[in-house]
């Protein structure tokens, strides 16, 4: 009992040394275009039938990578029109993070990458279409200060990494 209560003492100085803090990085930027499309999102390639919300975008075989892209989560934002579509089609926030959970086929794809609707709307004017974007991974950060020392913990696709 004294061990045990002597160890969450120890768990409680070192829980109130922590401090916390979250910001994101990104890998390299690409440049692309991207269209969009519309519900029903399910079933995807990636996740089936279970719901993984609205921000959301399917990969053409640029990002798709065998399936590996799945649940990555990318950062994409609106530069540009295409030469072909609406001149200025930006607007609302510049860029949205979304999550891949599906597959835009080589074939019928028209983009880099297949946001849905809503993912689309909040950078640019669905009327376009297609939009040119920068396009990066989307990388969470969490750093883990404490007295002694300072971890970095990756977020980083679906793994988690320490150093
Ligand atoms: C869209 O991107 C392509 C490829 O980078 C570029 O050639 C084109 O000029 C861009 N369109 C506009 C309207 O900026």
């Amino acid at each position: 009992m004294a061990f045990l209560s002597n160890n969450s003492r120890i768990a409680l100085i070192l829980f109130s040394c922590l401090v916390m803090s979250f910001h994101s990085s990104a890998s390299a930027q690409n440049y692309g275009t991207a269209t969009y499309y519309t519900p029903p999102y399910m079933p995807s390639a990636c996740y089936g039938f279970a719901d993984q919300g609205v921000m959301i975008a399917a990969a053409s075989e640029a990002i798709w990578n065998g399936g590996g892209a799945c649940g990555q989560y990318y950062q994409v934002t609106c530069v540009s029109g295409t030469n072909a579509g609406t001149p200025y089609p930006c607007q609302g926030s510049s860029s949205v993070v979304v999550k891949i959970v599906d597959l835009c086929p080589a074939g019928s794809c028209r983009g880099t990458i297949d946001l849905s609707q809503e993912a689309f709307a909040s950078v640019a004017d669905t009327a376009s279409g297609v939009i040119n974007i920068s396009y990066q991974q989307y990388v969470l950060q969490l750093i883990i200060h404490t007295a002694s020392q300072t971890y970095d913990l990756f977020i980083y696709n679906t793994h988690v990494l320490f150093f």
